[in-house]
């Protein structure tokens, strides 16, 4: 069968009949039991991934469960969907786009053009013109219009054309030049670009604006602002908006438009999803405090992973059994939300970056073949780094009454600081794993010497699933292939529940209305509420109210 699979729900499967009946069975056991029963669980459940050890041991499942899984995959045609994607086809159906984003890092197997385009030669040819223009900045010989050096990089972009950016260069901190500050603006809430006004010269302020479509509201609001304020301090200079902005876009006509040269503008194509796109121009700001060298190791760790999910069999495939796995709890087991805890304080942003590639890519009930799903699709993905959330929200994934599956990202070296640090930092996370999976019962508090009285609160049930991901240590590789990591596994739970993982068209509405109403608030006479829901039009008067506009 041809991928998509098209007109069938696979909740009517007899592959997920058998997953529901064996998640019935194993209910009926818990993690204590099932190491105890399994000499060699370690054997079939932890794998090396690129620079990535994953171990799935503490998971809620069986060697069955993983057979059982990928026979569900295999009912979904999700190998001739990886070859889809990594191909060129046009899996994005709803926009009748092609993926790919592994094309950015020399994961594709194309076979020709896609949309006229040569896409491995583009690809080379715009990171090379990156890379020239990053080495001119970090040597100084690009420099503002006064002819100073750019001591000040700011990244103005949103979703997609910021998380990722802004994720990358906070991790990858100890890697990169600190000879210039790195701002990231993306909130259209005026204090945000304000800041950077009150922190930054105009003189050695360079403005990266990344946008995608180039006509998304808040960036270009935002952008407009950084306009005025370079032209008001350095308006006599011709060059001024040519010398302190560049622009990494898909639409060189808007870039042009809003008064970029294109000269100055980083391409990338519609076939990049934004999300999936902080490996494209999008990632100029992480190249520019990295260097090109360094970002060329990200992308080979990206490519390490690329290469494992289209070399390896499913059994074995670490994205898929990721991806498997969050169906499994998710359908399966009743679980809501997935927690990402990452034991890195670099890493603080990932949760946040994964929450836009997670919950835009699987945040939808409609399947690609139009029906409307009667099963549960993404997750809620959260998180913070350990240890902080070990004293605020783990209380509740050890003795809560909902199932949190959790991802614990560790590293073996720390990246500075005092050394024996990173050995405590370490045994909290595996501390908190063996914690989750094994608890502590009466028979363990009674010969702690616990009163039986005072047993049930200190009562730990155990029983709480997590996955552990290893790497030595957070390098510009390891966070390529970390993020690779979860692409791939969004696009395995994709292609199990029959959506487009690749479309956000829920975004949409709010950012329609929000441009109607816009002018409602600011109309200089009082405007007529009536025609809106009354919720909507008393919030309005209130607004108009305090802003001491007519009501
Ligand atoms: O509103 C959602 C979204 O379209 C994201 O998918 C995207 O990453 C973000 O907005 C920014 O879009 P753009 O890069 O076109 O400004």
């Amino acid at each position: 069968m041809p991928y998509p699979v098209v007109g069938v729900s696979p909740n009517q499967l007899p592959e997920w009949k058998a997953l529901a009946a064996h998640a019935k069975q194993l209910q009926q056991t818990n993690l204590g039991r099932l190491f105890a029963e399994d000499s060699d669980r370690l054997g079939w459940s932890t794998f090396e991934v690129g620079p990535l050890h994953i171990d799935l041991s503490k998971n809620l499942i069986q060697q069955e469960t993983l057979s059982l899984l990928e026979n569900l995959a295999r009912a979904r045609c999700l190998p001739e969907a990886i070859t889809a994607m990594l191909t060129g086809e046009r899996i994005n159906v709803s926009e009748d786009r092609a993926v790919l984003h592994t094309a950015l890092r020399n994961g594709a197997t194309l076979s020709g053009p896609i949309d006229g385009i040569e896409v491995a030669v583009a690809v080379e040819k715009v990171l090379a013109r990156m890379e020239q223009f990053a080495r001119t900045v970090r040597n100084n010989q690009r420099v503002g219009c006064t002819g100073k050096p750019f001591s000040a990089i700011v990244n103005i972009g949103i979703g997609g054309s910021d998380l990722g950016p802004a994720m990358v260069t906070k991790a990858l901190y100890d890697f990169s030049d600190k000879s210039r500050d790195m701002y990231f603006v993306s909130n259209i809430d005026p204090i945000a670009i304000e800041e950077v006004f009150q922190r930054c010269d105009p003189a050695t302020t360079l403005f990266v604006v990344v946008s995608k479509t180039f006509g998304t509201l808040e960036t270009l609001t935002n952008a407009k602002a950084a306009r005025q304020w370079i032209l008001q301090a350095l308006g006599e200079h011709e060059d001024a908006v040519a010398k302190h902005f560049v622009a990494v876009s898909t639409n060189g006509e808007l870039v042009a438009e809003f008064g970029i040269d294109t000269d100055n503008m980083f391409g990338f194509w519609d076939f990049i999803g934004g999300r999936y796109s902080v490996d494209s121009a999008v990632g100029l700001t992480i190249m520019l405090a990295i260097g090109p060298e360094r970002f060329r190791s990200f992308l080979r760790g990206f490519a390490s992973i690329d290469l494992h999910l289209r070399e390896t069999p499913l059994s074995e495939n670490g994205p898929v059994l990721l991806g498997l796995l969050a169906v499994w709890y998710r359908n399966f087991l009743g679980a809501q939300s997935q927690a990402i805890l990452p034991y890195s304080q670099r890493l603080s942003r990932f949760p946040a970056y994964l929450q836009q590639l997670t919950m835009e890519s699987n945040g939808k009930s409609v399947r690609i073949d139009g029906a409307t799903v009667d099963y549960d699709t993404g997750a809620v993905y959260w998180g913070e780094p350990g240890t902080d959330g070990q004293h605020a929200f783990y209380q509740l994934l050890h003795q809560g009454t909902v199932l949190i599956p959790a991802d614990f990202i560790l590293f073996a070296e720390p990246l500075g600081g005092p050394n024996a640090q990173q050995d405590l930092l370490f045994a909290n996370g595996i501390a908190q794993t063996r914690a989750l999976a094994f608890g502590r019962d009466d028979a363990e508090l009674e010969k702690l010497g616990v009163p039986a009285q005072l047993r049930p609160p200190r009562r730990m049930p155990g029983n709480r699933p997590t996955t552990t991901i290893f790497a030595q240590r957070l390098t510009p590789e390891v966070l390529g292939a970390l993020i690779a990591l979860y692409e791939h596994s969004v696009f395995t739970q994709g292609v199990i529940w029959g959506i487009d993982s690749f479309d956000q068209w829920g975004v949409e509405l709010g950012k329609e209305l929000a441009s109607e109403l816009a002018p409602i608030l600011t109309s200089a006479t009082a405007p007529a509420l009536d025609a809106l829901d009354a919720s909507t039009a008393d919030l309005i008067a209130r607004y108009r109210h305090m802003r001491g506009r007519p009501t």
